[in-house]
Formats: C-alpha cells, sequence, structure tokens
C-alpha cells in the first residue's frame, strides 16, 4: 500500500521535499497540489493543515513546524527533528514605541493558543487580534500594541520597524506521523528516514 506523506507549502515546503525525495524535481506550482508515483503519494498543504491531514490519517506521515505542533496541541507521533526551519516564536513591538504597563495588551497573532499561554504565564491579561498573515502590519497601523509571530531572519520585523521584546520558543520543521499509520507502515517510514539523513547528512 501507497504511503502518503503530507508537505508543507509555503517556507518550509521546497527544503521539505528536497529533505524526502531529493533528486526528483520539485514538482509543484499554485495548482499542482499532489503527486504519486507506485510507492507514495504526496499532498501539499498549508503547514497547520498538515497536522489535520495526519491527525486524520488521510496522511500517514508529514512534515510541519514544531510551532504548528505546539499551537494546535495535536497528539501525532514526533519522529524525528528535522535540520531545517529553524527559527523563533517571539513578541514584537514597534522599535519608537516606548512599552508602557497596559491593564491590557492588543497581541496580533497567527498562534492565539501559544500567545495566550505566554501572556499567561506573566500575568499579562491580554486581547487576541487573530491575523492569517502579514501580521507584522498591526503595529504599524495601530491594529495591535504587540505582535506574536515567527522570526527566521528578522528582515520583516526590520522593513516594518518592529524590534523583537521576548522570546517564547524555538521552533524547527518536525517529521511527525499518524500514530495508527505509522504501526501499519513502520517498516517504510523507518527506511526512509534512515535513507533521508544519510542523504542529507552527505550532502550538508
Ligand atoms: C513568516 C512570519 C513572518 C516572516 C518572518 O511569514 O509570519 O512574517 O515569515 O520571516 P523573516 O524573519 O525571515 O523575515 P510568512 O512568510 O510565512 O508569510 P505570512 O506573512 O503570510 O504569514
Amino acid at each position: 500500500m501507497k504511503l502518503t506523506v503530507a508537505l508543507p507549502k509555503g517556507r518550509l515546503g521546497q527544503t521539505a521535499w528536497e529533505y524526502l525525495f531529493s533528486p526528483w524535481a520539485f514538482p509543484f506550482d499554485e495548482r499542482k497540489l499532489s503527486v504519486e508515483n507506485e510507492s507514495v503519494r504526496v499532498l501539499w498543504v498549508k503547514p497547520i493543515d498538515v497536522i489535520a491531514y495526519v491527525k486524520m490519517g488521510a496522511a500517514d506521515i508529514g512534515i510541519t513546524g514544531l510551532d504548528s505542533l505546539q499551537e494546535t496541541g495535536s497528539n501525532l507521533y514526533q519522529l524525528q527533528r528535522l535540520p531545517f526551519g529553524h527559527c523563533k516564536l517571539v513578541t514584537a513591538r514597534l522599535k519608537s514605541d516606548t512599552p508602557t504597563p497596559l491593564e491590557k495588551l492588543k497581541v496580533a497573532t497567527k498562534y492565539p493558543n501559544l500567545a495566550n499561554n505566554y501572556y499567561q504565564s506573566i500575568s499579562q491579561a491580554i486581547d487576541i487580534i487573530p491575523l492569517q498573515g502579514s501580521v507584522e502590519l498591526a503595529p504599524v497601523i495601530g491594529l495591535a500594541d504587540v505582535i506574536v509571530d515567527i522570526v527566521e531572519t528578522g528582515s520583516t520585523l526590520k522593513a516594518n520597524g518592529l524590534q523583537v521584546d521576548s522570546e517564547i520558543m524555538e521552533s524547527q520543521a518536525m517529521l511527525v506521523a499518524n500514530h495508527a499509520r505509522y504501526r501499519f507502515h513502520q517498516k517504510a517510514i523507518q527506511a526512509l528516514i534512515k535513507t533521508r539523513s544519510n542523504a542529507y547528512a552527505k550532502t550538508d
């Protein structure tokens, strides 16, 4: 039976493809959302949806970020931390802003659960402004006091006049599996992990 793999569109996607499937050429574009051969089917979905596909058993394994895994609190089998996709979840505000204690902070984020946990841990009351992207814009136009978002190179923060306040967590790409599907495909999955880790180590 074919192994079904869910890969994340976006910044992790191409590296995730190369990690698992190079030297096969990267096959996806705006419209192409799945490819398959006789032994594997690969689905191309949003990083957060990788978790849903694997959770529901529609994919046997997937690659997503530790940040998305923790945000959704999903009980997936975490097979391996992968050697790419390193970034940090941070709080950030306008550089020009002088932080004054606020009774309630307006926090724009794609990570409402992680943001809530963090601000609870420092006893700061917040209102979440849930956004799906371009989060850095929120403080610039006065929609939020701070953001909770991913920083990789720091260029997006810089380009929008923001700076990091606090680091919440470090993230990286993770190989995850559905518990039941893993038992079924254990040999194939372990073989894939072994070959790909070795191949990656050689090209590193
Ligand atoms: C992510 C993140 C930041 C940016 C950080 O967004 O939400 O906006 O990357 O990267 P940098 O530190 O290298 O500049 P993404 O590119 O995934 O797009 P989005 O704004 O649509 O979420």
